[in-house]
């Protein structure tokens, strides 16, 4: 089977503010979990960014980026059929990213990454199914009973919730999460983590999450990729990242990356540490009741 993504030297430089990636290569395996650690600006959501399409790397390099076998971006270009392989990849923002007027339903029909046409989108004219569907990915992280309400009414945890139904309604096969707990407190971020663990256990998804902490990454992902300063500086077991070889790696900025140490690896059985697992679907006639 072709790897989820394989990364071949990308350089990005921004302008006169300098490198930030340099010669960054990486391949993820499909149904991984990958945590992408790294301080702020060590270049995490520029990787993503380009792993997405939403950015290119450097024309005068020859990088390659490629999403289960096809290829995103070439040599700074963007692939043509970009719409249909971008279906394929889901993003979660730190920010969340919901349309704050939209109800929460229709920020999960729209989905962010292009896949309605647009003619489409701007009339919300969704099929009976579609609504089925998105209020089933409500039901299943837990919102279901919000699918009506405005995206600016819900809580940071609850929109950062709506933004992962939106990737389980496309039936994205990668989630790429960018940062996705940065802004919430502990235990809004484990459950926002333990759905992420969930997807990729239960579904398969292949889920690359970047975290500034490594207490979240012991806890929910095997592989580890550290960045600093758009280098790789390590890709391998996360729980080989103790706190001495997180000093090696980062000298004084360490520090940043230690966070919650009570976030102790609990995976010792290799299941799920989800609390949603499987969980008991609303019934039929409730979600009826909403279509
Ligand atoms: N749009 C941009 N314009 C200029 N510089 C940028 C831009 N985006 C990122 N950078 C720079 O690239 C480096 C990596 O940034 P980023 O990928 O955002 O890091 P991280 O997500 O790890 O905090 C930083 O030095 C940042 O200032
Ligand atoms: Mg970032």
């Amino acid at each position: 089977m072709k790897p989820a993504i394989e990364v071949s030297q990308l350089h990005k430089t921004f302008g006169r503010s300098g490198q930030a990636l340099c010669g960054v290569s990486l391949q993820v395996n499909n149904g991984e979990m990958v945590a992408l650690l790294g301080a702020s600006g060590s270049g995490k959501s520029t990787l993503l960014r380009h792993i997405a399409g939403l950015i290119t790397g450097d024309s005068e390099k020859a990088c390659c980026i490629r999403v289960l076998g096809e290829t995103i971006q070439e040599n700074g270009r963007i692939n043509r059929g970009i719409r249909r392989h971008r279906g394929r990849i889901g993003f979660v923002f730190q920010q969340f990213n919901l349309v704050n007027r939209l109800s929460v339903i229709k920020n999960v029909l729209v989905g962010n990454l292009s896949r309605l046409p647009a003619w489409r989108t701007l009339l919300q004219l969704f099929p009976e199914d579609d609504r089925r569907r998105a209020l089933q990915a409500l039901d299943r992280v837990g919102i279901l009973d919000h699918a009506y309400k405005r995206a600016s009414d819900l809580s940071g945890g609850q929109q950062q919730r709506a933004a992962i139904a939106r990737t389980i309604f496309q039936r994205a096969d990668i989630v790429l999460a960018d940062e996705p707990i940065a802004s919430l407190d502990p235990e809004t971020s484990r459950t926002i983590m333990e759905l992420l663990t969930d997807l990729n256990k239960w579904d398969g998804v292949t889920v690359v999450v970047s975290l500034h902490q490594i207490g979240f990454a012991l806890r929910y992902c095997p592989r580890t990729v550290a960045l600093r300063d758009g280098h790789i500086v390590y890709d391998g077991p996360t729980e080989a990242l103790t706190r001495n070889a997180l000093r090696e790696l980062y000298g004084s900025s360490a520090n940043e990356l230690f966070g919650d140490v009570a976030e102790a690896p609990v995976r010792a059985n290799g299941k799920p540490n989800s609390v949603f697992g499987p969980r008991p679907a609303a019934s039929e006639a409730a979600l009826e009741a909403q279509v």
